[in-house]
């Protein structure tokens, strides 16, 4: 979370004193009101046709999938370094994750994904990590190549945007995350976009088992088939339709931020900052640096601690790197058997052998990768004294 204050507060306070906590309702009772308005509001800011508010990035994520209608016999690419939910999203509708590298801009790389396309391959999700945009240019054009369908895994960059268009909306669909985490928050929220009227139908239905009865299904063309429960609520659109407002502000503190910082740094031989497909998009979230090996990186990571620079290896995040996605990599894709991906007939021929070695490079990219994180909080004096701070631990590392 960036920052929270009174407005959202206010806005809490607002949907308690209506009593209208659900998004549906009578107009009476505030049908209409928080959810279905930070929906609209948050379409016209990314400029996409459909936004429908869930609980969380994953949500949407499975959301996205169950629109395309993904499922058993069906692989899907997701990057090898990404959130453990973006593989999970594709088990979760029965269907099998292909792994695949990402290049030195910690994103999916573009010739790894041509190279994984197989017979069973139907959709590709890149990733947009750390507030960076993937390399879309490539990867649309590979999956159009391949009639792949794409649902671009935005969690991690509300807000980013790729030539000048926001990211999230250049896919079949996006997913977006507004966990405590991201740069909007809600403590857990998330939506699911599209600009394709039945794959909204379709998603709705997905994050609504029971959505036959209310008003927004009135008009839908899909048949209604079995969903879950994936409904946003008034009080976290409330908070997110003035987080909304504060978007603007918070990526500009980021960025003007970012810049600032990156032409104060003095990097020694062996370190550079990373590429990146579209600096102009990124959210500036945080600095990407790649080290010559991963030793140089380790150094230099000590240096900056010990300075007091907030500098971290996504070498050691944990679920965001496929070799500890356990679920995956010991094939257990499901509470039951029968429901469990990996053991289903219909997934015989796809490509399910996972090894935490598998991907070297992937591997090797992030052991030699360090990301500065940026903060709203920081003020310019901050800022140029951690610019100083992060110079002069560098320095020890050349
Ligand atoms: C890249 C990525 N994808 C998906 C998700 C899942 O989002 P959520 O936690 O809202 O389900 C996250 C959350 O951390 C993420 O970082």
């Amino acid at each position: 979370m960036y920052t929270m204050g009174t407005e959202e507060v206010d806005a809490v306070r607002r949907v308690a004193e209506r009593k209208q906590t659900f998004r549906y309702g009578s107009p009476a009772a505030g049908h209409g009101n928080e959810v279905v308005h930070f929906e609209q509001e948050w379409a016209a800011h990314i400029g996409v046709q459909h936004v429908l508010a869930t609980t969380s990035g994953t949500a949407s994520l499975i959301c996205a999938l169950a629109a395309f209608g993904i499922g058993p016999g069906d692989e899907v690419v997701v990057p090898g370094y990404t959130y453990i939910a973006t593989a999970l999203a594709v088990t979760n509708v029965g269907a099998i994750p292909v792994i695949v590298d990402v290049d030195e801009s910690c994103t999916m790389d573009p010739d790894a994904l041509e190279a994984a396309i197989g017979p069973r391959t139907r959709a590709v999700i890149p990733v947009h990590m750390q507030g960076m945009p993937c390399n879309l240019e490539r990867i649309l054009s590979i999956a159009k190549k391949h009639s792949l369908l794409v649902a671009e895994d935005s969690c991690q960059a509300v807000g980013g945007s790729y030539r000048g268009r926001h990211l999230g909306t250049w896919g079949d669909a996006g997913a977006f995350s507004f966990n405590h985490y991201k740069i909007l928050s809600a403590g857990e929220s998330g939506a699911f976009v599209t600009s394709n009227a039945r794959y909204y139908e379709r998603a709705f239905i997905q994050h609504d088992g029971g959505c036959s009865l209310w008003p927004e299904v009135v008009g839908m063309t899909e048949d209604i088939f079995g969903g879950g429960n994936f409904r946003s609520n008034e009080f976290a659109a409330a908070i997110l339709r003035e987080q909304l407002k504060r978007l603007p502000g918070i990526l500009d503190h980021l960025r003007s931020s970012k810049r600032a910082f990156v032409s104060g740094l003095e990097l020694p031989d062996g370190i550079r900052v990373a590429p990146m497909h579209d600096p102009e998009g990124d959210c500036g979230v945080q600095t990407l640096l790649t080290a010559e090996s991963a030793d140089v990186c380790r150094r230099a990571l000590e240096a900056l601690k010990t300075a007091g620079v907030p500098a971290v290896t996504p070498a050691d995040s944990g679920r965001h790197i496929y070799a500890n996605w356990q679920p995956i990599m010991n094939r257990r894709g499901a509470h039951h058997p029968a429901m469990d991906p990996f053991r289903m007939a219909e997934n015989a021929e796809c490509r399910s052998e996972y090894a935490p070695d598998m991907l070297p490079k992937t591997l090797d990219v992030l052991e030699r990768s360090i990301m500065i994180m940026h903060s709203t909080e920081w003020s310019s004096e901050d800022r140029e004294r951690l610019v100083e701070a992060a110079n002069t631990a560098l320095q020890t590392v050349a």
